[in-house]
């Protein structure tokens, strides 16, 4: 069922991603930056914020006029601003639905990964009442339904004693203080929380990428500033509680769910919140999945390094005192909470090399469920296999590509991230004779399931990372296939029988 999910989300990023990939390439794709397009737009929210704030006035008779003043009088940059907050608070309710989808959908939420997936929660539960406390501000028509609709919902909560509704009963009832309390939220407490959830959110990963390329900001933002000058955000009429509004604009990003605590209830609103926050937590338990084991560190082979922690994109390993006497002063630790068994830390580690010639392939991190000594023996055994000029490809475990490759009879070696594959196994394979030209067939960068293996994949083969590799290896006997796993999957034969013509010539 969740597999079925899985295949159904991955159809719509595919529809998604044929328009987009048309005017921008693999890693300018927004597509690929769908948590940090999410803080970009609150960055521009909280600026534009700071200045609406400046001029608004907390009291039930001032906060209309000051909106108004703004949006009227002072539209050149009071207006833009109120726009921008607006369209950018919209836009990152659309990423952040975006970004929980594709989590899911390329699996990137379970066992392990588990914190960061419930961290996000929290994050929708502060993100709604943030926008929707904005619209309370304005005091128009709409911020009165809002009110009188939230209040309800708010009654319906066993802990309150004194009615909410009752403060909207006339104009004369509705007190300053109680819209200084809504302001407060809106303006200081509630943005405090969210952004120590997003730092909650991406705490357990190595370098969080919260910021998208610089193009991108730019882009978007002028996007939005067009959008704000074309379109620009207006109340409704001042709110009068005396009398019921009429004609409503709904903000369907934000507001969704008001209309139906009229149709159904404020209880059976509250059910379905809480349901579908349930269900979203307990997902990365189902169907409970058979653990990997961690990597683990054989001390005899650590010369302290440190690559490895750099290289963990989840902070799973550590540089702690060393415990066997040698001359060394430190020694790499694995959590096995944290270690998610990608094997990027064996592609970082300078001791894993398959050309060592005495003794079992030991490196000094490895994966015992796909060790490298195992890489090393499916490279022999896959090696002179294929006619000439002979491929040999390497393909990440999850992938589609890998699937495609079998399919298309390619010898391939899977591995569990193509960056658990240190660039001296390319070397052995073409400098022992395994191959005359080795392919690797990974996702495009932002698609990495295992968030940074072909950036540093590329790096590495690019010579710009530890372990680099050697120079005596021609570039013209790697093709690297770096696809989408949305659509180009289907691509892989093409690809491989494109690097063969290459070799030949
Ligand atoms: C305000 C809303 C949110 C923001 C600003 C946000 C931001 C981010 C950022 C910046 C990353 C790191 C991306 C990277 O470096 O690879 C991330 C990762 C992630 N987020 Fe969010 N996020 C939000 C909401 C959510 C929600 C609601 C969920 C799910 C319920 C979620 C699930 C995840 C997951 C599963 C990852 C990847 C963890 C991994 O690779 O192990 N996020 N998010
Ligand atoms: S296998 Fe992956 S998650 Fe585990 S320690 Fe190595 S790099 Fe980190
Ligand atoms: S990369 Fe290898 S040698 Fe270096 S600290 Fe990690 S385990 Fe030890």
């Amino acid at each position: 069922m969740i597999e079925r999910l899985h295949r159904a989300g991955r159809g719509v990023f595919q529809g998604l991603r044929r328009p987009m990939a048309r005017a921008f390439d693999g890693a300018e794709n927004p597509l690929n930056h769908l948590g940090a397009l999410t803080v970009f737009f609150l960055w521009i929210v909280l600026v534009s914020g700071i200045w609406l704030f400046i001029f608004f006035r907390t009291s039930v008779s001032g906060a209309f006029d000051s909106v108004e003043y703004l949006t009227h009088e002072q539209w050149y940059l009071g207006g833009i601003m109120r726009s921008l907050h607006r369209y950018a608070s919209d836009a990152a309710i659309v990423t952040i639905l975006l970004h929980v989808l594709k989590e899911f959908v390329f699996n990137r939420y379970r066992g392990k990964r588990w914190f960061t997936w419930v961290t996000g929660v929290p994050l929708i539960w502060m993100i709604f009442p943030l926008g929707i406390t904005g619209y309370w501000l304005v005091w128009d028509e709409l911020a009165q339904y809002v009110a009188i609709s939230s209040a309800e919902l708010i009654d319906r909560i066993p802990i309150f004693t004194d009615s909410m509704a009752g403060n909207f009963q006339s104009d004369e009832l509705l007190s300053n203080r109680f819209f200084t309390l809504m302001a407060f939220l809106h303006l200081i407490g509630l943005p405090i929380f969210l952004v120590f959830g997003i730092w909650l959110h991406v705490f357990r990963l190595n370098s969080p990428r919260i910021n998208p390329p610089r193009r991108m900001m730019a882009a978007t933002f002028l996007a939005l500033l067009v959008l704000s000058a074309v379109y620009p955000a207006l109340s409704h009429e001042r709110a009068d509680l005396a009398a019921t509004p009429q004609v409503l604009r709904l903000d369907w990003f934000y507001l969704h769910v008001y209309p139906l605590i009229q149709a159904w209830s404020p209880g059976w609103v509250w059910a379905l919140l809480v349901a579908i926050s349930a269900v979203i937590i307990v997902l990365p338990w189902t169907p409970a999945q058979k653990q990997e084991q961690p990597a683990k560190v054989t001390l005899d082979y650590c010369n302290g390094c440190e690559r490895c922690v750099d290289d963990c994109p989840f902070g799973a390993v550590e540089m702690v005192a060393r415990t066997d006497g040698t001359s060394y002063t430190h020694q790499a630790s694995v959590d096995p909470d944290l270690c998610v068994s990608c094997g990027i830390c064996v592609g970082a580690c300078p001791t894993a090399t398959p050309f060592r010639s005495q003794g079992s392939l030991i490196p000094g991190i490895d994966l015992p469920d796909r060790s490298a000594a195992a890489l090393r023996a499916d490279i022999e055994a896959l090696g002179g296999r294929d006619a000439e000029p002979r491929v040999v490809a390497f393909a990440c475990r999850d992938d589609r590509q890998l699937h495609e490759a079998h399919k298309a009879g390619i010898p391939t070696v899977s591995v569990n991230c193509m960056a658990q594959l240190s660039p001296s196994f390319i070397d052995f394979a073409l400098s022992r004779g395994h191959a005359d030209g080795v392919l690797l067939l990974g996702c495009q960068d932002g698609n990495c399931c295992y968030r940074f293996g072909a950036n540093w994949t590329e790096q590495r083969l690019a010579r710009q990372r530890d372990p680099m590799l050697r120079k005596r290896v021609e570039p013209t006997k790697i093709a690297v296939g770096w696809l989408s796993p949305w659509a180009e999957h289907k691509r892989v034969a093409d690809r491989y029988e494109a690097f063969r013509r290459s070799l030949r010539q």
